[in-house]
């Protein structure tokens, strides 16, 4: 099939490479020159485990453009895979995906043949239907199920391991109007072998909220339970084990420790908490989830003080900026809070992470940046704040170390006190 993939952020270039490997001929589309002269030449501009290699492998069937034009009328499927920030109030801002909306329809408008046009940006229960549908009618002139196709189909990717999510996912989910944008997209996905979820445009587009929802809220939970735990000494991973076993519970996403950060979860759930106050609805369980959130980090400042109540001129190395490992990502990093609260008690600041020290610096440019972990561990106490790989190998004999992630072999060190555990 031929398609266009507008926006090669991480969903967009994932989606359009991953495609490309089933056979289908791929037009990328971005308004930055940079990105697009990376992918035509072979050259992600984000980092994706096994994106480059699939980018190399598919580069004959892949191609990026600036021109939204000319891919529209050369495709026959379009996916809208551009961002769906927060604005400062929480609401989701949809001003990328509604001018993208506007400038399909006014494409196919010209265009002659039936387009297919997928919503894979995550977008709020209803904005398909009601917000980006009647755009797409007024400023194409055409009808939908008629003149062009409209799907929802969310992405369940996670950063850093998109490429592995998008090619095992445990489903597909997609929502339609019109039988058959449903079956070009059966189609689309027929070497799959996951369940595929067939649904409106708007459960799809709440399936993908709800599971966001539910992955936060098993962490704000463990979390909580952990919290507990902590104050009677028991162990929140021999308790998220023996739960875990349970087939209606699961293990997975009930690591306790100091949160959840990135790019979807606090974006996602802040968009349905200030979502459901407008329509009246008091989302008490989503509040709360974001409540334990926001509190989680400084449960590890807590425990620091425990250690050393005065924290005044010391020196406290932190392990880890990046929201999760194997990325450099900082989005929501749960370090974040962390440190605004030690500079506020007049802390020297000593951070090392392998790859998101970059970013870092633009939020907070005045702290120590060090070369080496073992650098940061030079310091009066020590904060595991991301679970690195590289974390382990490190000599923690005879420090001070709160931990945040459950790094084990940080026991070793003289004082070790864990933030759940
Ligand atoms: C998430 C969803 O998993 C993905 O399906 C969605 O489409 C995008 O958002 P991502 O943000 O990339 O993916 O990371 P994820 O691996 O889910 O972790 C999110 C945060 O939760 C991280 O800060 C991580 O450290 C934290 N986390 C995760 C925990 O604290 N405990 C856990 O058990 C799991």
């Amino acid at each position: 099939m031929n398609i266009s993939v507008i926006g090669t952020g991480y969903v967009g270039l994932v989606t359009g490479v991953c495609f490309a490997k089933f056979g289908n001929k791929i037009i990328c589309v971005d308004i930055d020159q940079d990105k697009i002269d990376k992918i035509n030449n072979g050259i992600p501009p984000i980092y994706e485990d096994g994106l480059k290699e699939l980018l190399i492998e598919n580069q004959s069937l892949i191609e990026a453009t600036e021109n939204i034009k000319s891919a529209i009328i050369k495709s026959d499927i379009t996916f809208i895979c551009v961002g769906t920030p927060s604005k400062k109030t929480g609401e989701i801002d949809l001003t990328f995906v509604l001018d993208v909306a506007k400038t399909i329809a006014k494409i196919i408008k010209e265009k002659d043949g039936w387009q297919l046009i997928v919503v894979k940006s995550t977008v709020l229960p209803g904005t398909t239907k009601d917000t980006i549908l009647p755009i797409i009618e007024k400023y194409s002139q055409k009808k939908v199920g008629k003149d062009f196709g409209l799907a929802m189909n969310p992405e369940f990717l996670r950063e850093g391991i998109a490429v592995n999510d998008f090619l095992n996912p445990d489903r597909i989910v997609i929502g339609t109007i019109d039988e058959r944008s449903k079956e070009i997209l059966k189609k689309l996905y027929k070497d799959f072998s996951c369940p595929i979820v067939e649904t409106t445009l708007s459960a799809a587009e709440m399936i993908k909220y709800a599971s966001n929802c539910m992955l936060a809220t098993k962490i704000s939970f463990i979390n909580e339970i952990g919290n507990f735990c902590k104050k009677l000494e028991i162990d929140a991973y021999d308790v998220a084990e023996g739960m875990g076993l349970d087939k209606r519970i699961g293990r997975a996403f009930l690591d306790s420790g100091i949160g959840w950060g990135g790019s979807c979860f606090p974006k996602d759930l802040d968009a349905i908490s200030a979502w459901s106050k407008e329509k009246n609805y008091d989302s008490k369980i989503i509040d709360s989830v974001i409540y334990v959130n926001d509190k989680q980090p400084l449960k590890l400042n807590e425990i620091l003080k425990k250690h050393m109540p005065s924290l005044k001129g010391k020196k406290i190395g932190i392990l880890g900026l990046a929201f999760k490992p194997d990325t450099d990502d900082i989005r929501e990093s749960r370090t974040i809070p962390i440190i605004k609260q030690l500079l506020k008690e007049d802390a020297i600041i000593k951070v090392y992470d392998p790859k998101a020290m970059e970013n870092f610096r633009k939020l907070f440019p005045d702290i120590i940046y060090c070369k080496t972990a073992d650098e940061a561990l030079e310091s009066d106490a020590i904060l595991i704040t991301t679970k690195w790989e590289e974390f382990k190998k490190l000599n923690y004999k005879g420090k001070i170390v709160i931990d945040g992630r459950r790094l084990l072999e940080a026991k070793k060190a003289r004082i070790y006190e864990g933030v759940c555990w």
